[in-house]
């Protein structure tokens, strides 16, 4: 497989990053141990960028732990209105700015079908996490019928459509792309690294329609089932700029091991 030349390097690098997604998982205890884990291994990846989301309770105290350790930390939701106010039990974008967020997830499947957000509920989200000085990940992927009934190129292109239109193709400079089958997360069933490089291809497409220079430039990030054992031959996909890790993320070792595996391809392309 041809290397894309933008991860390769020079001014246009894409560069790898690895996300943890640390869902409803952990307590002060456990984030405190995983923290220390990653600590002890982060120094041996210094050619890609890591950032992990905890839950929104802990974001502070995981960024504190963190200090001036190179792991960018991110929420895992936040509130579609512009403006702080009256919103029981929302989270605000310059909030998670304020306790040292770089990130946030934007339209995870889970948020997708568990909590109703529709596309527009996540292209505002996208467009005021911009507004509050954050960098959104924006996650898309199918269901299993979906791509089963070969819809899955119309699923991806209508829900990036989506954030197009409200943000502009200019707003993904700014940006991360993760492309989460829903029927690979949580399940074990990773998809082949032919459906994910075609996926990324496909999302890429869609944004080069747009702007062809933005597109090469956006980060396309593989998610469902990532663990160490697989991750080396998905990041080594052309289109493929690193993982958003959920279960794997929760192990120190594991998602350090996934880390080590983009940190070979990183030094590789450097090379
Ligand atoms: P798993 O890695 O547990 O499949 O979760 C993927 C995911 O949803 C990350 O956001």
């Amino acid at each position: 497989m041809t290397q894309s030349t933008n991860k390769s390097g020079g001014p246009m690098s894409r560069g790898y990053l690895v996300a943890g997604n640390w869902k409803m998982n952990g307590s002060s205890a456990s984030n405190a141990a995983l923290v220390e884990g990653l600590l002890r291994g982060i120094a041996e990846c210094p050619a890609i960028d890591v950032l992990v989301c905890p839950p929104a309770l802990y974001l502070d105290a995981v960024r504190r732990h963190i200090g001036a350790a190179p792991i960018a930390v991110g929420g895992q939701n936040l509130s579609d209105e512009r403006e702080p106010g009256a919103y029981t039990g929302e989270l605000h974008a310059s909030m998670l700015n304020d306790v040292g967020c770089s990130h946030v997830l934007v339209g995870h499947s889970e948020r997708r079908t568990l909590y109703g957000e529709n596309d527009a509920c996540v292209a505002r989200k996208f467009v005021v996490a911009q507004a509050g000085g954050l960098i959104p990940v924006l996650c898309i992927g199918e269901t299993l019928a979906e791509r089963e009934a070969d819809q899955t190129e119309i699923v991806l292109k209508r829900q990036l459509d989506a954030v197009i239109a409200a943000a502009g193709i200019g707003a993904f400079i700014n940006a991360v792309v993760a492309y989460e089958p829903v029927w690979a997360i949580g399940t074990g069933r990773t998809a082949s690294v032919e459906q994910a490089q075609a996926a990324h291809a496909f999302i890429r497409g869609v944004l080069a329609a747009n702007d062809a220079k933005i597109a090469n430039s956006v980060r396309l990030l593989y998610g469902g089932s990532v663990k160490a054992d697989n991750a080396a031959s998905l990041f080594s996909c052309e289109d493929v700029d690193g993982g958003l890790i959920g279960g794997a993320s929760l192990k120190a070792p594991e998602f350090l091991a996934i880390c080590a595996s983009a940190q070979i391809l990183a030094a590789s392309l450097d090379a």
